[in-house]
């Protein structure tokens, strides 16, 4: 039995190897501090459970939801873009829900991307953008590196041409965050080059610590699409929804690939964002969900101190939103060895791209006194 193509085109994943040691580590009993993946450890509001119990019991929750998503959830979705960033959106037209934003992402390509097109992928960055977006689709990934000298942020000119580009701030791995300048040359983009649909990723947008709240690309410009998802915002990554807002066109093609390939997402697991969104009081988060961007606004500030301190570690990248700690080393696949033996899981930054290599990428996704605990094996490195 043959693959398709398309599949052998996937980048084999580097770092198995690293993958196999952790897992026999922990077989052994080595107790190991995994800073390595973005889930949240902390739990969701328990408003969020309830919401999903009580829909439970909808006498249509049983049944097939839509591709474009229940009715009355994107009206609660345009309501919360309107207290969010101030931006009005026709919750029938410009609103579709996602199966998480790695589905909308993904299925957004599926839409847009002809064979031998090519699509810009952030490097390093989120990998459904070269793989699931261009390679998945007989495209091809152009690369545009985020690299210290430029705030990590991609020189825009270098993606003339392309059919779909994908932007992400706040942003994964980097953790860093673009200001308004940026909003404003993207836009500038968006208008002026029909031919490229920007796709901007805002999975973190939510994960924004102290006065800083990210701007939506919508502020600027009506020719995007804009990805959110509660994953981040609210500790759900295994709850699998979201929603795409951005121009009709854009919505009605997205919708039409997911009424092909899902049957959107449960309508209990919708309803329930529907009514956390609804939680929100204009851009304020409902106050259990601030407690948690809180506690990890504390541990990002609490391993960005402390790496400073690290042998080995160069230069670390701080910002005030994401999950991420970046930082600069000499060899990241070495150093997340080194650190492994020390009991400590970080990501090399080269798994997200070539650009990345020289970087390792730590998660906050532990608690304070495990992430203390991992600054002190480090620091013996
Ligand atoms: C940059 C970025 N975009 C999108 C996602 C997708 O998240 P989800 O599918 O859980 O909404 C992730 C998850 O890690 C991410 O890092």
């Amino acid at each position: 039995m043959k693959t398709a193509k398309r599949l052998t085109r996937i980048p084999p994943y580097l770092f198995a190897g690293l993958e196999a040691k952790a897992t026999e580590l922990k077989t052994k009993g080595v107790d190991l501090i995994d800073l390595g993946i973005a889930d949240p450890d902390l739990p969701p509001a328990p408003f969020l459970r309830d919401a999903v119990v009580k829909h439970l019991d909808d006498k249509d929750a049983h049944r097939y939801p839509t591709s474009a998503g229940d009715p009355k959830v994107r009206e609660q979705i345009a309501t919360w873009f309107k207290g969010r960033f101030g931006v009005d959106v026709n919750p029938a037209k410009e609103i579709a829900v996602i199966i998480g934003g790695k589905e909308g992402l993904a299925n957004l390509s599926r839409a847009f991307v002809n064979p031998g097109d090519e699509v810009g992928a952030p490097d390093p960055g989120y990998p459904v953008y070269a793989n699931g977006a261009a390679i998945l689709n007989d495209g091809n990934p152009r690369h545009l590196p985020l690299i210290p000298e430029n705030d990590f942020l991609p020189t825009l000119n270098t993606a003339i041409g392309v059919k779909l580009l994908y932007l992400n701030y706040p942003n994964n791995p980097t953790g860093a965050i673009a200001k308004e300048k940026f909003y404003r040359e993207v836009a500038r983009f968006a208008d002026d080059h029909s031919e490229t649909l920007v796709a901007w990723d805002a999975a973190y947008c939510e994960l924004a610590f102290g006065d800083f709240k990210p701007p939506s690309i919508l502020n600027f410009t009506r020719n995007a699409v804009e990805f959110h998802s509660l994953s981040k915002m609210m500790n759900v990554t295994g709850y699998r929804i979201g929603f795409a807002v951005g121009h009709e066109e854009v919505i009605k093609s997205l919708v039409k690939v997911k009424t092909q390939l899902d049957s959107g997402a449960p309508v209990f697991i919708q309803r329930a964002m529907g009514d956390a969104l609804s939680r929100y009081e204009g851009a304020t988060p409902p106050a259990e969900a601030k407690k948690s961007h809180d506690e990890y606004g504390r541990r990002k500030r609490l391993l960005e101190e402390g790496l400073a301190f690290v042998p080995g570690i160069e230069r670390i990248y701080g910002s005030p939103a994401t999950f991420f700690v970046w930082a600069k080393v000499e060899d990241d696949v070495r150093f997340v060895e080194k650190a492994m033996e020390a009991g400590v899981i970080l990501t090399p930054g080269r798994g997200f791209g070539e650009s990345g290599a020289g970087f390792v990428r730590a998660a906050v996704t532990a608690p304070s006194d495990r992430i203390e605990m991992a600054l002190e094996r480090l620091k013996k490195l």
